[in-house]
């Protein structure tokens, strides 16, 4: 069963300067609420207990959002909002199952997930990127099903364009499990186009075992100089961990760039 849920918070979010140059990008609203509650919403719905936030000093915003206690009670006793009160409630109850780690320097997405490991109690865990907001459909929730039916590592993928593939983990596929899904062979981080084993990308949901932690923590820096998830997956992929590719029924929204903000923004008033 997969109770625990990671989620890494520590980026800059230089991408959507100078909206982020005092606040922290998974604050931002869509539609009246902030990204980082839609990622939220995706976990519990899907039967997340305990999520980890892995933020930074500079990401303190984060963990005053969630610990505002005195503040809404004072609001409360003064107004009788409903509204209000009803997201205070909701907040409370996020809070309870939320921890917080740090990260202070910005080593990567794999140096990041390393910083979760002393509170990793199952056999797998599920990571969600908040840039990667996928709408209509819990595709955590539909992970999890793969992952207990077929008792292995999963990850959401999705087709991009070829000219694109440099921003994105590529798959080399295996094998086609069924319309959906792959058995992935490979796996590797933000390839040239002339070198990209696939257009099929890599999407900020994953589900691994606990046996990525022992390949990071003897990870090197990859390209651009960071610690990436992606190559600890890769020597876990060619040491026979079984990794299934789920091609995400959802819509997927890239709320980490100001284009795909702003797309996000309209797209979320429509649903
Ligand atoms: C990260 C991963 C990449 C993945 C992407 C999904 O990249 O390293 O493999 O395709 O998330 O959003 P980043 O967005 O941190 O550059």
């Amino acid at each position: 069963m997969i109770k625990q849920a990671i989620i890494p918070l520590a980026g800059l979010g230089t991408r959507l300067l100078p909206l982020t140059s005092v606040f922290p990008k998974e604050l931002l609203p869509i539609n009246g609420k902030p990204s980082l509650e839609y990622i939220l919403d995706e976990c519990i719905d899907a039967g997340v207990k305990e999520i980890i936030f892995i933020i930074s000093d500079k990401k303190k915003l984060i963990k005053k959002y969630f610990y505002n206690d005195k503040f809404y009670k004072n609001i409360i006793k003064k107004k009788k909002d409903k509204r209000i009160k009803e997201e205070y409630k909701k907040i409370l109850n996020l809070k309870r199952r939320i921890k917080f780690v740090y990260q202070n320097k910005p080593l990567g997405t794999g140096d990041a997930v390393l910083k979760a490991k002393k509170f990793i109690t199952g056999s797998h865990f599920l990571m969600l990127f908040p840039d990667d907001l996928i709408m209509k459909k819990n595709c955590s929730k539909d992970m999890i099903s793969l992952h207990n039916k077929y008792n292995c590592s999963v990850m959401a993928s999705m087709k991009v364009k070829k000219e694109d593939v440099n921003r994105w983990g590529i798959y080399l596929k295996a094998k086609k499990i069924n319309k959906q899904n792959f058995l992935i062979k490979d796996v590797v981080e933000k390839p040239k186009p002339k070198k990209a084993p696939s257009t099929n990308a890599v999407i900020g949901r994953y589900i691994l075992p606990r046996a990525i932690f022992s390949k990071l923590k003897k990870q090197s820096k990859g390209i651009g100089g960071e610690i990436h998830i992606t190559d600890s997956i890769r020597k876990l992929i060619s040491q026979k961990h079984k990794f299934i590719g789920h091609n995400f029924a959802g819509k997927y929204l890239d709320c980490g760039t100001m284009n795909g903000y702003i797309k996000s923004s309209l797209e979320i008033s429509k649903l």
